[in-house]
Formats: structure tokens, C-alpha cells, sequence
């Protein structure tokens, strides 16, 4: 299991001190030259940041882009559909046709390592050197990003997928303490019991990749974080009867959801908790960021905790953006990934999107109060690779695991087929 620290060190800062300095001054640049190449001076960046707080995350980012490198224009590339549900495959179709944007967004861990096995993204270490990125990352971070000694893309933050947000007016309605957390899922599906008795959806979800989302969060709650990595390097056999109990688990808390879930996708399911439409919704933590959005105060507004029974886990999940093969700004694409690794642009960005900077000289007191809880949780505990965010699993895998839930979600499949179904396609 890894362990990665979230430490300040003076040298690190010194660092980032350096690498930023060019800033508008046109500096910066290294030999290549901002737009100097043949394409132009628009850079194309791919994310499924597309709206709402994401987007606004990604503005932030746009903004620190276009102070660093004024004579660039930030081109929106962005593919609408939570987890990149539409965007990797209309990726994956403009790169198999030689079509690549300039710079994508991509998970660190196998799924970047996808890309990489398909020669799809040049090695950028180089860059890491010249923007002085090499020592403000944590290194079993960069261990994800790396394949062979090179390292592939920049991250722009870290996300942790088992939260659970809560509304504490409706858990009060319900006779439930909101500042009591649930042991375990038993313990949860008590109260999500006593929800549903007053008549509100109790668990609000949304389309398949949310469900899949969910699943991976009661995994680490009834399987510890062992049992669940070894879901992923073999140590822990998918027809085992623990695994059962998990998915048992998984049937009842889907028995608690909104049945319109499938034509949802996660803001409005996060938005009913925020509406009072529902309790509780298990999701990702750029969901922080649509409850500070709207001005929604933790506390008195909404309650979060880790998923019952996962607490001392860190789902974990990052983004990272790339430099394809064939990108026909290359220049353009470097200076963006400059503002991602830069300090300023993780500050900027994070503060926006709910995350956590992957920079380790990030001061957390820029940070709101849930940010600095997730900061603690990744500096203290297991951290577990997300699947339904690239962390864990190919994106074949993945797919494969996607295919099976939406089936068994819609009612195609009993829990016994569903499990030979995760097993096959985990392989
Ligand atoms: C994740 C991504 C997050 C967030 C989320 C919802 O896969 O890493 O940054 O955007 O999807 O769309």
C-alpha cells in the first residue's frame, strides 16, 4: 500500500519560487518559445470539465494560463458527461485518427498507463526539469505517472472518491444526528432506513459511472483497505464470499436511490442533497465545490464524512494533463503544462474545483476547511487507488466493470451474475 506525505519543505518552495518567476514577463518559456511553433498560438485543452464548478475550476486554471502566457489562446476542448463518461471514447476516436487536441486531461495510474502502452503521449521529464517540477510532487505520485523511467503528464490535483455528503436538515427530519457518523454500511443502511420513512429519496445517485463510483466506496468499506487493493493485484479473489457481502451491501443501498438515476448525471444527483431532495449522496469531492458555489456552509448546510466503514482510507484519484503525440501546438501545449505545475495555477485551480493541489508546497491555509480535512486524510491514510477514476484499473477494465453495474442496476442480471461478470472482467 502507498503512503505518500503532504510536507512543505523549504527547499520545495524555493523551487516553485523559481519555476513561476517567468510569469508575464514573457519569460519562462525555456528555448522553444510560446506559439513559436507551426501551430499557431490557440492550445486546445481536452477535459469533460464542462460546466458548472468544473468549469469554473477550469477557468481558474484559463485565467493563470493567460497572465503566464498572454500571446497563447486558451481553445475549450471540453466533452461534456461526468468522468470523462464521453470524452475518453471521442478521445480515443480524434487520436486513433491522427486528430489529437494539444494537451488532454488523463487519471494518473493505469489509465494514463493506457495511453502510454499505446504510444499515444511523448515523455515530458524533460519539462519537469525545466519548470522545476521534479522534487514538488510526491513521488509515488509521479511513480503513477511514470512508465520506464519517463514520466508522461503534469498533475494538476488530487481528489478523494469515498465522501459521503449529507443534508443535515433532512438527517434531522429523519431523528438522525448529523454530527454522528455510521459505524459501517449496516449501521448507515439504518438510517437511510429511517430517511426513507419520511418520505425523501434517502441516497440520490446518477448514471452509471456514479453507481460505479458508489460501488468502489462500499469495496473499501467491507473489505478493508487490503482487501480492496487486492481487488486490483490479485491478492483478493472477486468470488470470494466477502466480496458477496459487498455487493449485497451495494444492492440495498441502490434500493434506497431515485429511480430517474440513469438520465442524471452527478450535479443534479448532489444538487437533490443540496435542494433537500435527498439525504445523502456518495460522491468524488469536486462535489465540495458545487456546495461552495452556491453558497452552501459546511456545518449548518451540509455534513460530509468518509463512506461508513472506509473512514482511514483516501479514495484516491488524480488529474494530470498530457503532451500527445502529434499535438499540433506543442509550444502552446508546454506552456500549459507549465501553468498546470505551477504553483499559482494549482492554488487557483483547486481552490475552485474541491481538490487538493498535488504540489506539496501548497500552503493549506488557502484552503477551505473540507480541503484542509482532505489534505490531513491524504497525508495520514491508506491511500487506495479510485477505479471509477483511473487510478485502479484499465480503461477496459473499467468498461467492462461499467457494463456489468448498468446491468445489474437496470435489473439485466441477479447478484450472483453480477459478480461472475466483475470477476471476468477483472480477469
Ligand atoms: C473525475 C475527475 C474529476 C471530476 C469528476 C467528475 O474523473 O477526475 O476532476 O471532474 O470526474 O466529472
Amino acid at each position: 500500500m502507498r503512503r505518500i506525505g503532504v510536507v512543505a519543505t523549504a527547499a520545495a518552495i524555493g523551487l516553485a519560487l523559481t519555476a513561476c518567476s517567468g510569469g508575464g514577463d514573457g519569460g519562462g518559456d525555456g528555448d522553444g518559445g510560446d506559439g513559436g511553433g507551426d501551430g499557431g498560438t490557440d492550445v486546445e485543452v481536452f477535459t469533460w470539465w464542462a460546466a458548472g464548478s468544473e468549469l469554473t475550476g477550469l477557468e481558474a486554471l484559463e485565467a493563470v494560463f493567460a497572465e503566464q502566457h498572454p500571446d497563447l489562446t486558451f481553445v475549450n476542448g471540453a466533452v461534456a458527461g461526468g468522468a470523462g463518461s464521453a470524452a475518453k471514447d471521442l478521445l480515443q476516436t480524434r487520436l486513433q485518427a491522427g486528430d489529437p487536441p494539444d494537451t488532454f486531461q488523463a487519471h494518473a495510474g493505469a489509465e494514463l498507463t493506457d495511453y502510454i502502452a499505446a504510444g499515444q503521449l511523448e515523455d515530458v521529464s524533460d519539462l519537469y526539469t525545466e519548470f522545476g517540477l521534479t522534487d514538488v510532487f510526491p513521488q509515488d505520485l509521479i511513480d503513477l505517472l511514470t512508465v520506464d523511467g519517463s514520466i508522461y503528464s503534469v498533475p494538476s490535483n488530487i481528489h478523494r472518491s469515498n465522501v459521503v455528503w449529507a443534508n443535515p436538515t433532512v438527517l434531522e427530519s429523519a431523528g438522525i444526528d448529523p454530527t454522528a457518523v455510521p459505524a459501517d454500511i449496516d449501521a448507515w443502511i439504518a438510517d437511510l432506513e429511517a430517511v426513507q420513512a419520511t418520505g425523501v429519496t434517502a441516497l440520490s445517485v446518477a448514471t452509471t459511472w456514479t453507481q460505479v463510483n458508489l460501488l468502489e466506496t462500499v469495496l473499501m468499506a467491507d473489505l478493508g483497505a487490503d482487501g480492496y487493493v487486492g481487488l486490483w493485484n490479485g491478492d483478493t479473489d472477486w468470488a470470494s464470499a466477502d466480496v458477496t457481502t459487498a455487493l449485497e451491501h451495494f444492492e440495498t443501498l441502490m434500493s434506497f436511490t431515485n429511480t430517474d438515476r440513469d438520465g442524471l448525471d452527478w450535479p443534479e444527483a448532489t444538487q437533490m442533497v443540496i435542494d433537500g431532495t435527498a439525504a445523502y449522496n456518495v460522491m468524488g469531492d469536486w462535489a465540495v465545490a458545487a456546495f461552495e458555489e452556491q453558497g452552501v456552509e459546511r456545518g449548518a448546510g451540509f455534513v460530509d464524512f468518509p463512506v461508513p466503514g472506509s473512514e482511514g482510507q483516501f479514495g484516491f484519484l488524480a488529474d494530470s494533463f498530457t503532451l500527445p503525440v502529434g499535438a499540433p501546438n506543442p509550444d502552446g501545449a508546454t506552456a500549459w503544462l507549465e501553468t498546470v505545475g505551477s504553483l499559482e495555477g494549482q492554488v487557483a485551480f483547486n481552490q475552485a474545483k474541491g481538490s487538493i493541489p498535488a504540489r506539496t508546497d501548497a500552503d493549506p491555509a488557502d484552503f477551505s476547511e473540507y480541503q484542509q480535512s482532505a489534505i490531513e486524510s491524504y497525508a495520514n491514510d491508506a491511500i487506495v487507488p479510485s477505479l471509477a477514476h483511473g487510478a485502479a484499473a484499465p480503461i477496459a477494465v473499467l468498461n467492462a466493470i461499467s457494463d456489468a453495474t448498468s446491468k445489474f442496476t437496470t435489473g439485466g442480471s441477479d447478484l450472483a451474475t453480477y459478480q461472475e461478470e466483475l470477476a471476468a472482467a477483472v480477469g
